[in-house]
This record gives C-alpha cells, sequence and structure tokens, in this order.
C-alpha cells in the first residue's frame, strides 16, 4: 500500500541508474545531474539526497554550502510518475528543516521552471531576481576582451558596489552554481578561474558562469558607456573563439544597460527563459 510518506536518504552508488531514469527527459534530455553524480557522491560537504516512496526512489535533491552561513538548494528533481502528489513540497520541507539543523542562515536557490518558482513562493521564498537573456551572435576575428587579474580586485568591487546594476540584479549574480553578491572575495575567486572580463579602463565587467555546456554566458555585468559598450563587442568575438554561436547575457529586464545590450547587437532571445533567484532565510 502507498502510505504517501516521502523518506529522505543519503544518495548512494547505487542509485545511478534510477536517477539517471529520473533525470533522462529533463530539459529534453541535456540534464547536467547524470554528469555530476560521480563528483556530488564524493563530495562529503554537500547534502545529497533521495527521496524514496514505497522502497523506491521518487526524486533527489541537494544542499550545497556556497558562503558562511548560505546553502544553495539545487537539483530537485521528482520521477514523472510521482509527479503531482506532493513529493517535491515535501522533500523542499524537509530540507529546510534540515539546513537549519545544520545552523545556515539563509538558502538560496536558481530556477527557470515557473512551476517550481509556484513551489517555491508558496513555502515562502522571495524573488531576488528575474533575469531574461540577451544573445549576442559571435564576431568572427574581433579582438577579445581583457581578463581581469588579481590587483583589479579592489577598482572592480567599487564599480560594482557604485553601479545600479547590483540592485537590479537583487544583490547577487544569476549564476546557476551559487548566486552570491559579486563583492571583492567572490570577485578575487572568480579572478582566479579566469571568468572575470573588463572593459578598457576597467570601467565595465563581466563574470562569466561555470559551464558544463559548450555555452558562453554572462551572469553579471556592470559599467557604462563606450566601456561597457567596447565590452560587449568583445565578448562577441570571444564566442567565436571559443566556438560556441553567442555570447548569452542573463540580466534583469531592467537592468540600467538594457539599451545598451540591444545598440551592440544582443536580442532578447526567443524562448524567453527566465533565471529566477529565490531566497529564503530560516
Ligand atoms: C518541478 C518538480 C520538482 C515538481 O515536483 P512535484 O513532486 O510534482 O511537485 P509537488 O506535487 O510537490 O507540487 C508542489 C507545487 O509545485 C507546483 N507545481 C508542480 N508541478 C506543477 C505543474 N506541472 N504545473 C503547475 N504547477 C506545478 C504547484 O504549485 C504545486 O502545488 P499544488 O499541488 O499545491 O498546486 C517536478 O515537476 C520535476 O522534477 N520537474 C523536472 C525538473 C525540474 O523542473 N526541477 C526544478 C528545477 S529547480
Amino acid at each position: 500500500m502507498d502510505s504517501g510518506e516521502v523518506m529522505l536518504r543519503p544518495v548512494r552508488p547505487a542509485d545511478r541508474e534510477r536517477i539517471e531514469a529520473i533525470c533522462e527527459k529533463v530539459w529534453e534530455g541535456r540534464d547536467h545531474v547524470p554528469h555530476q553524480l560521480d563528483s556530488w557522491l564524493a563530495d562529503p560537504a554537500a547534502t545529497f539526497q533521495a527521496a524514496e516512496r514505497n522502497g523506491e526512489v521518487a526524486g533527489i535533491q541537494r544542499l550545497l554550502p556556497v558562503a558562511p552561513g548560505i546553502v544553495l538548494y539545487h537539483a530537485l528533481r521528482v520521477a514523472p510518475e510521482y509527479r503531482r502528489q506532493g513529493v517535491a513540497r515535501s522533500m523542499l520541507r524537509q530540507a529546510l528543516m534540515e539546513a537549519r539543523r545544520l545552523g545556515f542562515s539563509e538558502v538560496r536557490l536558481y530556477t527557470g521552471e515557473p512551476e517550481a518558482a509556484t513551489l517555491f513562493r508558496s513555502e515562502g521564498f522571495q524573488e531576488l531576481t528575474d533575469c531574461v537573456t540577451w544573445t549576442g551572435a559571435r564576431l568572427e576575428g574581433g579582438e577579445l576582451p581583457e581578463l581581469a587579474r588579481p590587483g583589479d580586485v579592489q577598482v572592480l568591487a567599487r564599480l560594482v558596489e557604485s553601479d545600479p546594476a547590483l540592485a537590479a540584479y537583487g544583490g547577487v549574480t544569476a549564476d546557476w552554481s551559487g548566486p552570491l553578491r559579486p563583492d571583492a572575495d567572490l570577485l578575487g575567486k572568480l579572478i582566479d578561474e579566469g571568468l572575470v572580463r573588463v572593459g578598457p579602463g576597467r570601467r565595465s565587467l563581466a563574470l562569466l558562469r561555470r559551464n558544463w555546456l559548450p555555452e558562453m554566458a554572462v551572469t553579471f555585468l556592470a559599467g557604462t558607456g563606450s566601456s561597457l559598450e567596447e565590452l560587449l563587442y568583445r565578448l562577441r568575438a570571444e564566442a567565436d573563439a571559443q566556438a560556441v554561436a553567442a555570447c548569452s547575457l542573463l540580466a534583469p529586464q531592467d537592468h540600467p544597460a538594457a539599451d545598451t545590450f540591444q545598440a551592440v547587437g544582443y536580442d532578447r532571445a526567443h524562448d524567453e527563459k527566465h533565471a529566477l533567484i529565490y531566497s529564503r532565510g530560516l
């Protein structure tokens, strides 16, 4: 008999086949979860859970610490045959209790799915930002953008803090691996990973997303005027150098430089995919 109860336990290596089946149809087969199972199973810092119903894995979720006191809730998947039965809601509520027990004070998450967003809002999450996508087709042979250097951290942190874009982004990057405030600490880490591009005079900057897909996406953009224009052109040239079709900009519709995006050849994507970022205190 189906008790309806959802029991959480750690994901085990033996769950692989079942998880692959659950994720098979997610995002037309482009789900990243199956590709990350090995590293997630080996990561003691995160809480990677399977939800069992009637002794079968009905869903998965993961809590990943991303900053002091802040945990990212992600990789929520429910098997198609268990959907619309309250499984995700039960899993989420248990995850929030676990995050509280572990001493976190805030949970953040990123979703592109409006149905999932309804669930999160109904469980007390507040929207930090709603980003849409602009795409700039690759430009052959243009000059590449300049990489920020470790010595640039303070100048760039001041640029970010004084730019109205920060408020439009809800104070965080639109990054699915952890929406965080682009302060000196985060900028330093991203510079070390080679993910920060700057425009002339360091009067503009773009933060790139860590990516497992053959894509190039900007998760935070600040700056104005000719420096920003030049940076945006050069990002399109970098898309060509990286052999991808376009550079995508994730930015709120009311980004203060939205007119500049269009002026240098970035168009709003047709698919209307949103990057929705939520936060909830514990
Ligand atoms: C999104 C997902 C996790 C929901 O799982 P679920 O177990 O079916 O969700 P629940 O039954 O607990 O529903 C909780 C709430 O979510 C919303 N919701 C879930 N599926 C929905 C749908 N197909 N249409 C509209 N709202 C939906 C509803 O608000 C629902 O509350 P209600 O039933 O009281 O109206 C599941 O559909 C899934 O795995 N989708 C593919 C992967 C994905 O999108 N993951 C989320 C990425 S962050």
